[in-house]
């Protein structure tokens, strides 16, 4: 049994996560998290809340999951946001292209290719359709848009789309937060929430779905000013996957503090850098094997098109690379995009300290003479001539002046051109922030977790399963079991059940089948510690903690028991001094 098969099958039988809507057949793409799987999510998205928002004196809002149109014709999904889709003639079904590809032949990344070279190189390898085995060679590759339609109200007058991604609930709102945030850079805006994006061919469980949480923060900074405290992260050890050596023949992951890898410009943005080292930390913290772990940097023709510069963290699961979260260095490319289609003004401005006094060169071209002179295209004659003085002043120092409008030269005496140089006194200038995005998908972190946390063992001759996962993200913290149900333990086991809950941890209370079982059926759903009551306890008020990894068992008083859990949860106290 593969590594996720037997994660799929163990996440159905505890309740960690199913197949929604299986009573209908359901549909492929959705899962439902249950008991012990809404837990631990919860726990994830605290423990990110935790050190992405509240450690960074970040904001979080909760924006709409539906949006109307506008947003996603600004932000470049309604037209980019594809994926490679080829149909087979045969049985009709519907496939990712470029995974087929990938799954067929040694090429990785082929989503970097054109969508004709991906035809070709299925008619090359002679790829058949997996639902089918026909042959798919000469089938067309054409885009498919991963958005999920809706229409707002009803008619049809007014469409909608789920969101793709958190993010533009972030961006469109820009100008509101950034009044909130008192138009000071640097601040960060983070969202947890759900996603959508109707992809072709979901799979692996929570690895490629319908629907999905993100944890993204959008952090707005001055490219010219602010700068992360790089000092806080610098000695982070980074197992960075550059694109160089992607494309070297005998390229590996290097080791490299965010120190180093800045120095050398293998990070080449300090901020992406900072969030690498931030993040590397907090993936040890929620469990995530660190030898089972790399940051890919994106080749060229794989970035998005609003980034920069693109990290992915990669977690290996079953000899395969996940990507668990993206590292975007955005630019200003979402507020530049929502400011031209709005019209709104998405930038902040910057107060000087001292008023500065200024040279602006001007023009105020002569109408009468454009006019006549260049018809229907005099206005943007005009434009191209004030945007010239702005960039290259000494274009109107002889006696004619070229622009250049679609293309066509227009020369244009100076004299008609009005130029002058003004000096002005400004107060300050209109900033539009750039934005450093990590991303995080919260179902592929679980998912990592989950693979990386299962361990098998032997326990007085019984093979065991169970789950490292640390004691601040296990579903359940204490399980409470009498040792019989007769002599007051049951009554017993269960106020210090209630007394454990009052204190705020997560209690499961359990009295059904041998103690063993129990034990067993804790340690499958990660559950660090168990607390057992027998004879002793109502004769001496003490109870036995047992761990779970070790197995060990230490008697303890029960004075101070829930303070106790709390500690060794919280990494305070270790169950050897206990
Ligand atoms: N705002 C940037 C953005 O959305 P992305 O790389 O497309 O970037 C970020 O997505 C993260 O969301 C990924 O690293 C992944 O963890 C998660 N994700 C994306 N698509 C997913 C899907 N179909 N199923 C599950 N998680 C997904």
């Amino acid at each position: 049994m593969s590594e996720g098969e037997r994660l799929t099958e163990l996440a159905k039988r505890r309740g960690f996560y199913f197949p929604a809507a299986g009573a209908y057949g359901g549909a492929a793409g959705f899962w439902t998290y249950g008991p012990q799987g809404a837990a631990l999510k919860s726990n994830v998205e605290d423990a990110w809340r935790d050190r992405f928002v509240l450690q960074e004196g970040h904001q979080e809002i909760s924006a709409p999951d539906v949006m109307p149109e506008a947003v996603f014709e600004a932000s470049g999904h309604l037209d980019g946001f594809d994926d490679m889709i080829i149909e087979c003639g045969e049985c009709g079904a519907t496939h990712r292209a470029d995974h087929i590809v990938e799954d067929n032949t040694d090429i990785e990344e082929a989503e970097s290719l054109p969508n004709e070279d991906v035809m070709d190189i299925i008619a090359d390898h002679d790829i058949a359709c997996p639902s089918c085995n026909a042959s798919l060679a000469g089938e067309p590759v054409d885009n498919f848009n991963l958005m999920f339609a809706t229409n707002i109200g009803p008619g049809t007058s007014s469409p909608g789309y789920l969101r793709p991604e958190t993010a533009q609930g972030i961006f469109v709102e820009f100008p509101q937060l950034s009044e909130y945030a008192r138009n000071q850079l640097p601040f960060g805006v983070a969202q947890i929430g759900k996603a959508y994006r109707n992809e072709i061919s979901p799979r692996k469980s929570l690895v490629r779905v319908r629907e999905f949480t993100q944890a993204e923060l959008e952090h707005f900074v001055d490219p010219e000013e602010d700068e992360p405290p790089l000092a806080d992260v610098e000695d982070v050890t980074l197992p960075l996957y550059s694109g160089e050596s992607q494309q070297a023949a005998d390229g590996g992951v290097e080791q490299l503090t965010v120190g180093e890898a800045v120095d050398e410009g293998v990070v080449t943005s300090d901020w992406v850098a900072y969030y690498l080292g931030v993040a590397r930390d907090w993936y040890e913290r929620i469990g995530i094997d660190m030898d089972r772990f790399r940051f890919r940097q994106h080749l060229p023709g794989e970035l998005a098109h609003y980034a920069a510069d693109c990290w992915d963290a990669e977690a290996e699961i079953d000899g395969d690379w996940i990507e668990i979260t993206g590292f975007a260095y955005r630019g200003d490319y979402d507020l530049q995009k929502h400011a031209e289609h709005s019209g709104e003004d998405y930038t902040v401005f910057k107060q000087y300290d001292e008023p500065v006094t200024v040279e602006r060169p001007t023009v105020d071209p002569d109408m009468s003479y454009l006019g006549p002179e260049f018809g229907g295209d005099a206005q943007s004659v005009a434009d191209a001539l004030e945007a010239l003085a702005e960039r290259d002043p000494e274009a109107f120092e002889g006696e004619d002046v070229t622009v250049e409008v679609d293309g066509e030269a227009y020369t244009v005496p100076v004299e008609e051109t009005d130029f002058s140089v003004e000096t002005v006194t400004e107060n300050g200038e209109h900033v539009r922030p750039h934005v450093v995005e990590p991303s995080f998908g919260v179902g592929r972190l679980i998912y990592t977790m989950l693979a990386h946390a299962y361990t098998e063992d032997e326990v007085d001759g019984e093979e065991r399963t169970y789950l490292d996962l640390p004691p601040e993200q296990a579903p359940t913290t204490v399980g409470v079991f009498p040792l019989m149900d007769k002599d007051g333990m049951a009554e017993y086991a269960r106020e210090i059940a209630s007394a454990l809950r009052e204190a705020g941890h997560s209690v499961t209370y359990d009295d059904s089948g041998a103690i063993g079982r129990r034990y067993r059926r804790q340690d499958e759903i990660g559950t660090p510690y168990c607390v057992t009551v027998d004879y002793e306890s109502v004769e001496e008020d003490t109870v036995t903690v047992r761990e779970r990894d070790s197995t060990e068992q230490k008697r303890v008083s029960i004075d101070g028991l829930a303070e106790t859990i709390a500690r060794l949860t919280e990494g305070e106290t270790t169950f050897d001094d206990l």
